[in-house]
């Protein structure tokens, strides 16, 4: 439809809708979602399968590109990430003047946003070429910038990684390890690492690629446009509710493991409290991410030999959830981050660093989605208003007011 016949016919109507529940906001070729069956699949390939037989960097190639890549496409989309993946020293700096208890994710968000000073081709992108080689970049850097991140609020020495290493495996070597410390890859860990990732990495338009979208509309430059997701992300209604999921499990636990208290604190409206990791805008029946997840911490804890509490008590919640009529009739369920912070605690990573591990796997989607933008030459995003306010008032000079 034209819009500009639309606006006439109407006589200008503008059409209200918070929270944009019921608009859609581009057309997209990246995601395939039913929040009623429950189905994800990215580029068309079921989020099942990808979580099962694909590797990260191969499911974000798919993302970004449209196709699974042959191993060819593959190896040089590994090489050129490989060579970027060199963060400027000044960038380091910059992450030292932060104080130590500041949340890595807006530490996150700055230094990506600072990234574009040290690489300014990334903003001005008129060709393909352009566009691939700020995507290798960013993809390069970033798990530098997440591995810094979080080995500077432990107060350890900063890795920069090794490029004999596989995408994944470098980024738990940066994470986890002293620079030339020996390395060697954990199975167990790399798999449920690659899970969770490919299970973040794109998720149609949702809040923080919204904004990825929206922001690079005014052709503001790809780092800057990922910055402002990343800070999207942080809230806790969110990615962040990785982190207050096992914040809230956590509480739990220490006040003696009551699951039904809080569930009648999550149903009573005179009491901010919401049940953390349940409830999805989009998903009515489950979430397809959730059960692989579910799944997958279940074997991480036991082949790590980890008893953790706390996945009991995740799992005494979900079950009185699905006998509860307050959930049963508003379907809430639990998300996808519902398990997520289980398993990334059994990793050795702490709370407050969940929702970067989100941004990390959410990169490939928010890219893709931005790529799509610019190559749709997408308009400006640029909503409208119905406005409330007063009509019109006189001015009153200060002295007189
Ligand atoms: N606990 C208790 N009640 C809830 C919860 C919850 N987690 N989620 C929704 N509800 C209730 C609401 O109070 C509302 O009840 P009402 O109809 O009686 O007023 C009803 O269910 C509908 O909820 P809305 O907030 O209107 O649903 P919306 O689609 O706007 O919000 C959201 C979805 C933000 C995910 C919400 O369910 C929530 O806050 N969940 C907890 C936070 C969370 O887990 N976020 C992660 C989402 S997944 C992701 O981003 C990766």
């Amino acid at each position: 439809i034209n819009i500009q016949t639309l606006r006439v016919a109407t006589n200008g109507v503008i059409t209200i809708d918070p929270g944009y529940k019921n608009t859609g906001s581009c057309e997209s070729a990246v995601t395939f979602l039913d929040g009623e069956k429950g189905i994800l699949r990215y580029r068309g390939y079921a989020i099942e399968e990808l979580a099962e037989k694909a590797d990260f960097l191969e499911t974000a190639y798919a993302l970004i590109f449209g196709n699974l890549p042959t191993k060819v496409e593959l190896e040089k989309f590994h090489s050129d990430i490989k060579s970027h993946s060199l963060v400027d020293d000044d960038v380091r700096k910059i992450l030292e003047a932060f104080p130590k208890t500041a949340h890595p994710m807006g530490v996150l968000s700055s230094l990506t946003s600072a990234l574009t000073a040290f690489n300014p081709s990334s903003v001005d992108i008129n060709s393909r070429e352009e566009m691939y080689s700020a995507i290798v970049r960013i993809l390069a850097k970033f798990p530098v910038l997440v591995g810094w991140t979080m080995r500077k609020k432990k107060g350890l020495h900063l890795n920069y990684g090794k490029n004999s290493l596989g995408y994944v495996e470098n980024i738990m070597y940066m994470m986890f390890k002293q620079p030339n410390e020996d390395f060697e890859v954990n199975p167990i860990i790399k798999n449920a690492l690659d899970k969770l990732l490919i299970l973040h990495a794109d998720h149609e338009q949702n809040c923080s690629t919204s904004t990825v979208r929206i922001v690079g509309s005014s052709h503001a430059g790809l780092f800057a446009s990922l910055s402002a997701g990343i800070s999207a992300l942080w809230g806790p209604l969110h990615g962040g509710a990785n982190q207050a999921v096992l914040e809230m499990l956590e509480a739990i636990k220490e006040d003696g493991g009551d699951t039904k208290k809080y569930m009648a604190k999550a149903k009573d409206k005179n009491d901010p409290f919401r049940l953390m990791g349940f409830g999805h805008r989009v998903y009515k029946n489950f979430d397809p991410r959730a059960k692989i997840i579910k799944k997958a911490a279940d074997e991480v804890l036991n082949d790590l030999g980890v008893n953790d509490p706390i996945l009991e008590i995740a799992k005494g919640l979900e079950q009185e959830a699905l006998s509860d009529p307050y959930f049963v009739d508003r379907k809430l369920y639990p998300n996808v981050d519902f398990y997520s912070g289980i398993i990334y605690r059994a990793m050795g990573i702490p709370t407050d660093m969940f929702t970067v591990m989100f941004a990390l796997g959410r990169l490939p989607g928010w890219i893709a989605q931005w790529k799509e933008m610019r190559l749709r030459k997408e308009p400006i995003g640029r909503p409208r208003q119905i406005y409330t306010g007063e009509n019109y008032r006189e001015f009153v000079d200060l002295e007189k007011r």
